[in-house]
């Protein structure tokens, strides 16, 4: 694992610094060491698409909170591009400056949701499709999730979708690694014959769990939108222990 960035404590800030760097990839950009996204971005947007239905179709309003700069969002863009569909990324100025200029995307700057007033004057009600791959982490451990996730439901136009992608949850990876196939995993690779560390009943800051995913689920369904965890495609680089989170507005 590269040890140029300290993948544990990264922030909106940090990935502001990291976005201009000369010498990280574009992996590392956003955060991720080469091994876990080199060759795998297309496994990755293929089961994105493959959860949203509302991507479907000509002329719809796409919003992507936190894009980063790898070739996941270009992905999106180029399948809007294909279907008429206007495209809105919202993330640092500096995360954004490293996408390309393109017809049918607008680039909001700033920390969602706080720094974007304009987006929610004009967008309100009126997207289609919301994806948040891997990022909801960081705004569980700086911001506050609960705004981010009411405010995020009140783009959605009817029929809309939320995913967020990618969502890393402290319990489903103690899950695994107390597994047969968790601690096969854990000694394939770390080459060592040893149990891999995995402890319960300690304080956790920062870190989402079951607790966190379900609440996303109960907060969503009591405000009138149906909203599942879905798993990670087989092939993906940490589907062991991270999930999706699936909103829909009826
Ligand atoms: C781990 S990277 C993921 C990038 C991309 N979605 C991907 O999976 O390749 C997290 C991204 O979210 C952005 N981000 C974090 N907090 C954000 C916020 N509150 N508003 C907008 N973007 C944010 C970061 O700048 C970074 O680009």
């Amino acid at each position: 694992m590269s040890d140029k960035i300290p993948f544990q404590e990264l922030t909106f800030d940090k990935f502001r610094e990291l976005a201009q760097s000369e010498q990280l990839s574009r992996h590392e950009k956003v955060g991720f060491p080469n091994e876990y996204r080199e060759g795998k971005e297309e496994l990755i947007f293929a089961d994105v698409l493959a959860k949203l239905r509302s991507l479907d179709g000509a002329g719809k309003t796409i919003l992507e909170i936190g894009p980063g700069c790898s070739r996941l969002p270009m992905m999106l863009a180029d399948v809007c591009k294909e279907r008429g569909h206007e495209l809105h990324f919202v993330d640092s100025l500096e995360m954004l400056a490293q996408l390309p200029e393109e017809e049918c995307i607008r680039k909001w700057p700033g920390r969602y949701p706080d720094e974007v007033d304009t987006l929610f004057a004009q967008l309100s009600g009126k997207v289609d499709t919301i994806i948040a791959y891997s990022v909801i982490q960081y705004v569980f451990a700086e911001g506050n999730l609960w705004d981010f996730l009411d405010r995020t439901l009140s783009l959605l136009a009817d029929g809309g979708e939320i995913l967020f992608g990618d969502v890393p949850n402290t319990t489903m990876r103690k899950r695994f690694f107390s597994s047969a196939a968790g601690i096969r995993c854990h000694r394939e690779y770390s080459g060592r014959d040893e149990l891999p560390e995995v402890r319960f009943n300690q304080l956790e800051p920062g870190l989402m769990d079951d607790s966190v995913v379900l609440a996303i689920l109960a907060r969503a369904r009591a405000q009138g939108f149906h909203a599942w965890v879905v798993p990670q495609g087989e092939g993906l680089p940490m589907a062991n222990r991270r999930e999706d989170i699936l909103i829909r507005k009826p």
